[in-house]
């Protein structure tokens, strides 16, 4: 008798359970996402048509690191944009599902909702939301097709849930894969490093630091016998970067091998120019330029200070660096503090992106 009722109260106490479980039902919710920014950087402008809600915010973040999104089910966008390298791949190549090496080195992940010129090194995605489909397709890395990467998560139920939670319907679409991971993607934002801390005064830099900071910024002027490293021509604002496509004088033209955003444009003059890199967590990201030919700082600034080599399209704007400029080992040293100072590790280890599942 007592079993039989004890019997009775489970199944009721599991009934309960599974009901309240089915009650739970998912519900759209359009709550918009708060994107914390610290003081000094601009307002984004984020795409009206894709405005930040939390549930999309987190489909896009599933997504990230969904390896249903690649053929053999291996790989997801994180196994080459690793947060703890500011998200991006310290092989020279990625490596994709088919075992096949890349062209390119991979670019890390932040601040991209500031990026006016495009994605990839020859901004060859007008849009982020262009951007996500490409890698899942690409017989280099992921090599699925849309209408696959859809009907696997179409069959999986939490994605169903976070769809309908979403968009407010659980019929799962490339376009919306691709608007959610634009979603995910905006949020990372980097803003934290020692370099913001000072421009805020909370903290003070050493004399290297100082001295670097001074070279990046400022000109040679001979004459007066200052030295000057020329970066922030290229690699100025808030982001490290005027937003452009130039050649930084990586090569001469007989030994042009990647054309870049030549290959977009078709216009001559705009061979073997790339992006110009932000360079927030630039110490994080070796190896260095689109190629990966440069393993350490020390090489980068080497490259500028007396190997600029001149071709129909090397930038104006390296005038100086053609003659060299005359940067010694404690200038370099300086130069490389400085870039440090641009190491953000509140964004290096933000819970808000990191692997969800
Ligand atoms: C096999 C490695 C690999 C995988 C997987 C991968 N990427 Fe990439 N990613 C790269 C490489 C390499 C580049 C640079 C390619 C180029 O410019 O031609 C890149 C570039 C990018 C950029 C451009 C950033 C900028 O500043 O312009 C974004 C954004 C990006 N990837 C996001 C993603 C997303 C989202 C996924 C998953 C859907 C993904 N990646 C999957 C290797 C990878
Ligand atoms: C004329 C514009 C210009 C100037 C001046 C310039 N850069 Fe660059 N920089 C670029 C471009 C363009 C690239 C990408 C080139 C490529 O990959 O082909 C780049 C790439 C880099 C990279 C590699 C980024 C990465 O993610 O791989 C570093 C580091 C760098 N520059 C540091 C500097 C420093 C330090 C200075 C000053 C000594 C400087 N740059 C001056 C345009 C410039």
């Amino acid at each position: 008798m007592k079993i039989q009722f004890v019997l009775v109260i489970i199944t009721l106490l599991f009934l309960t359970v599974t009901c309240s479980k089915d009650e739970e039902k998912p519900v759209y919710d359009s709550t918009l996402f708060n994107l914390k920014l610290n003081g000094d950087l601009p307002d984004p402008t984020i795409p009206a048509d894709n405005i930040l809600t939390n549930a999309k915010v987190k489909l896009g973040r599933m997504l990230f690191y969904e390896k249903k999104l690649s053929k053999d089910l291996t790989q997801s966008c994180a196994d080459c944009h690793i947060q703890k390298d500011a998200f991006t791949d310290i092989r020279p190549f990625s490596i994709g599902v088919e075992k096949l090496e890349g062209k390119r080195n991979a670019m890390p992940i932040f601040n991209l909702v500031y990026h006016t010129n495009g994605f990839f090194w020859d901004g060859r995605a007008p849009l982020l939301r262009d951007q996500a489909l490409k890698p899942i397709q690409d017989a280099l890395e992921m090599n699925e097709t849309l209408p696959n990467m859809v009907s696997k998560l179409q069959s999986d139920k939490k994605y169903k849930d976070q769809f309908i939670r979403a968009f407010g319907s659980d019929s799962v679409s490339s376009l919306k894969v691709s608007l959610a991971l634009e979603q995910f993607m905006m949020t990372i934002v980097s803003h934290d490093s020692k370099y913001d801390k000072y421009l805020k005064g909370e903290v003070s830099f050493s004399p290297e630091e100082l001295r670097g900071k001074d070279l990046f910024f400022s000109e040679p002027d001979p004459v007066n016998n200052i030295k000057g490293a020329e970066c922030f021509h290229c690699h100025s604002g808030y982001n490290f970067t005027n937003n452009e496509f130039l050649n930084n004088g990586l090569d001469e033209e007989v030994n042009f091998k990647d054309l870049g955003r030549f290959n977009v444009s078709q216009n001559v003059t705009d061979k073997a120019k790339f992006k110009v890199p932000s360079l927030r967590n630039i110490a994080l990201t070796s190896p260095y330029m689109h190629d990966s030919r440069f393993k350490t700082l020390d090489e980068v600034i080497n490259h500028y200070n007396s190997n600029v080599k001149m071709s129909s399209t090397t930038s104006d704007l390296l005038l100086h660096n053609l003659s060299g400029l005359n940067l010694n080992n404690q200038d370099t040293k300086d130069l490389i503090a400085f870039l440090i100072t641009l190491n953000d590790f509140t964004y290096l280890n933000n819970p808000e992106y990191k692997n969800p599942f």
